[in-house]
C-alpha cells in the first residue's frame, strides 16, 4: 500500500512520516506544500495528480492553513486552503479508487454543549477557521463515503512547538505563568495519533466521521500546569508549577471567536477499532520525558 501524506512537515504530518515510515507494509511519499500547494486548487490537484497512486492506496491530509486569527484576516486563502483544495483532492483520490483521510477539528463546533461532541452533533462554526474546515469536512465526505474526516483537538508533538512547549519554555526564565481556564477539550498527541490512524489503513474500516483525541477533558489551565509538574519532574529547570486563571473573554490579541468546550467524544473510534485513546496525562508525562527547549 502507497501512502502520501500532505503537510508532512507539519506537527502531525511529520510524525506520521516518522511512525508510518517504519511500518513494513506501507510505502510512504512525504509531500509538503512545495509539490502540493492548496492555495491553488487547481496546481493542487495536479501537484497531487503527478504522483502514481490507485486503487488500495490512501491520502493523508494533514496540511491546512491551521493559523486560527490568521483565517480571519485571509478569509479567501483559508477557504482555499481548507475546503476548495480538499475538495479537489478528495474527488481525484475518489475517482482513482484510493482512500483520503482528511484532518478536522473541533473549531466547527460553537462549544455550548455540556457534554464531550459527537460525531453527528450539528456544527456552528464560530470562526472562519472553523467555517472553512467544516466546509472541507463536507467537501471530503461529499466526494465519496469510503474518505475519512477525523476531527482531532490541541495537537501538540515533538516535531513543531505548540501552547504546552511555549509555556514551559516561558517557565524557563519568568516564575509567571497564566492561561485560559473556561475553555476546555482534550490534547491530542501526535505520537499517539500516528499509531491511532494506522488503524484506518485497514480498508475494512467504514469511512466517515470520527472525533479522535488523547482521553480526558481539561482547560488550557490544567493542560499548562500539568506540562510544567511533568517538566519539573524531568529535571527541565521551569522556575513555577503555577499557573494563573485567566478568562476567555480576557484575550483581546485573539481575533477569531474561539468556542469554550469542546471535548470530542472518541467512543465512535474506539468501538470501530477496539483503541481506546490513553488519558491526555499519560501522553503528556510521556511527552516530557525526552522534552527538548
Ligand atoms: N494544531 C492544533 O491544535 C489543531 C487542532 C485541531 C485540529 N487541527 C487540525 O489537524 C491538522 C494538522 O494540524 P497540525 O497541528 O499538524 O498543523 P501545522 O503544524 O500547522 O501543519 C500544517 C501543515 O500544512 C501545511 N500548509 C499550510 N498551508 C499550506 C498550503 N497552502 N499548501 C500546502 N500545505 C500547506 C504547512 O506547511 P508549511 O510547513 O510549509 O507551512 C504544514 O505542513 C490540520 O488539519 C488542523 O486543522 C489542528
Amino acid at each position: 500500500m502507497k501512502v502520501l501524506i500532505l503537510g508532512s512537515n507539519g506537527r502531525l504530518g511529520s510524525a506520521l512520516v516518522r511512525r508510518w515510515k517504519a511500518l513494513h507494509d506501507i510505502e510512504v511519499v512525504a509531500l509538503t506544500r512545495a509539490d502540493v500547494d492548496l492555495s491553488d486548487p487547481e496546481k493542487a490537484e495536479a501537484g497531487l495528480a503527478a504522483h502514481e497512486f490507485g486503487v488500495g492506496d490512501v491520502v493523508v491530509n494533514s496540511a491546512a492553513a491551521t493559523d486560527v486569527d490568521g483565517c480571519e484576516k485571509d478569509r479567501e486563502g483559508a477557504t482555499r486552503i481548507n475546503a476548495t483544495s480538499p475538495g479537489r483532492i478528495a474527488r481525484l483520490c475518489a475517482a482513482r479508487g484510493a482512500r483520503l483521510i482528511h484532518l478536522g477539528t473541533d473549531y466547527v463546533f460553537d462549544g455550548s454543549l455540556d457534554r464531550p461532541y459527537k460525531e453527528e452533533d450539528e456544527p456552528n462554526p464560530l470562526s472562519h477557521y472553523g467555517l472553512t474546515k467544516l466546509e472541507g469536512d463536507r467537501e471530503v465526505l461529499g466526494a465519496s463515503p469510503e474518505h475519512f474526516v477525523v476531527r482531532v483537538s490541541w495537537v501538540f508533538g515533538p516535531d513543531k512547538p505548540s501552547f504546552v512547549d511555549a509555556i514551559v519554555k516561558r517557565a524557563l526564565t519568568s516564575p509567571e505563568a497564566a492561561a485560559v481556564h473556561d475553555k476546555t477539550s482534550a490534547p491530542s498527541y501526535t505520537e499517539d495519533m500516528a499509531l491511532w490512524l494506522a488503524a484506518l489503513l485497514n480498508p475494512k474500516v467504514p469511512g466517515g466521521i470520527y472525533h479522535l483525541c488523547n482521553g480526558g477533558i481539561c482547560s488550557w489551565r490544567d493542560y499548562g500546569e500539568y506540562a510544567l509538574e511533568c517538566a519539573k519532574k524531568n529535571g527541565i529547570a521551569v522556575l513555577t508549577t503555577t499557573v494563573a486563571p485567566l478568562k476567555l473573554s480576557d484575550m483581546k490579541a485573539f481575533i477569531a471567536v474561539r468556542p469554550p468546550h469542546t471535548a470530542l467524544d472518541t467512543s465512535k473510534f474506539t468501538r470501530t477499532t477496539g483503541i481506546t485513546p490513553r488519558p491526555w496525562r499519560e501522553a503528556v508525562e510521556d511527552y516530557f520525558k525526552s522534552w527538548k527547549a
